[in-house]
């Protein structure tokens, strides 16, 4: 069935692991995601952004994921990824989506506030949870010194304030992480004892890591060697990321390790298949290493398999 994520995250902060929160855009990404999670038994959040909604049109990937839970029968969370204002929640919700992010991160902390608990109070109402940001997801490059940290990184008293002001579910920190696949310039580094500090002051509280994908070296040396042109591409070593799911981090957000699954292995597909061109081929190798993918994930990284 299609779920909220409150149990799942509450099942996630006892057990220290985390649910995978995964970006869909088209069928054949579903399709490996499902797959993935049916096999090693584990629940999923299939979250959606305003691109994802304007590439594929709403109505289609709403039908997609209803689909996977028919066919799959697992327990799904379909949630917007980084709603940029009432608006979008509000459409969101009103069609059927069991949980929201209102990402007024960029604004003023009183405006952020104020921005979430409206939507707190519209989701509440018809039985969906909401996901905030605090912080801003810059990487640890952009943070060289401990003061630009303190500014770019998320604030633990705030986020306790934050929490108590706005009745929010869930709540997006920044501690050194960043979308894409280019996160950090020399070694990988994450603020821990910030996010200690963070999960000291709201106990029992689900924490979300975005910008967490590991950005997998056997892709983009496959991308790269067919024709690709993706260097020193670096992502959240999958230790930190077993370490933030045990310290009060229930869900992580990953899109670009699907990007380059996909990416990798239609470019291998094409290269070695010149005279191919059903797409239903190299389609169905980009959700095969999709499929792969997200299975090593589940099972020795966020630790959300065997779940049901
Ligand atoms: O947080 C960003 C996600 O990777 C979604 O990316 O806005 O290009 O769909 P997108
Ligand atoms: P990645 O770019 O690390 O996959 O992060 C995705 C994300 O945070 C989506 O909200
Ligand atoms: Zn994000």
């Amino acid at each position: 069935p299609l779920i909220t994520s409150k149990d799942l995250f509450s099942k996630a902060y006892d057990g220290k692991f985390a649910i995978g929160a995964f970006n869909v855009n088209n069928m054949e990404i579903i399709q490996g995601i499902v797959d993935a999670a049916k096999e090693e038994k584990a629940p999923l959040i299939l979250q959606v952004s305003a691109g994802a909604r304007k590439y594929a049109n709403p109505k289609y990937l709403k039908k997609l994921v209803e689909a996977a839970v028919e066919d799959s029968g697992l327990p799904i969370v379909l949630h917007l990824d980084h709603g940029e204002d009432f608006e979008i929640c509000k459409q969101c919700i009103d069609d059927g989506f069991t949980s929201v992010m209102i990402d007024a991160s960029h604004h003023p902390f009183e405006e952020n506030i104020a921005l979430t608990k409206q939507v707190v109070e519209y989701a509440h109402a018809r039985g969906v949870v909401v996901e905030a940001e605090l912080g801003r997801l810059a990487g640890v490059e952009d943070a060289v010194n401990v003061s630009a940290a303190d500014a770019a990184f998320t604030d633990p008293q705030q986020a306790a304030e934050f929490v108590e002001k706005t009745g929010v579910d869930s709540l997006a920190i920044a501690i050194g992480t960043s979308h894409g696949a280019y996160k950090f310039k020399g070694d990988p580094n994450l603020d821990f004892e910030r996010l200690q500090k963070i999960a000291s002051l709201l106990p029992g509280f689900p924490l979300v890591l975005h910008g967490a994908s590991t950005v997998l070296p056997e892709f983009v040396e496959l991308c790269n060697k067919y024709g690709g042109d993706i260097p020193g591409a670096q992502g959240v070593p999958e230790e930190m990321l077993r370490k933030a799911a045990s310290m009060g981090v229930c869900k992580i957000n990953i899109d670009t390790d699907l990007r380059l699954a996909m990416t990798a292995a239609i470019r291998k597909s094409l290269a070695e298949n010149p005279g191919n061109f059903d797409p239903r081929k190299y389609m169905g190798e980009g959700r095969s290493a999709i499929k792969e993918m997200v299975r090593h994930k589940i099972a020795n990284v966020l630790g959300c398999n065997n779940f049901l």
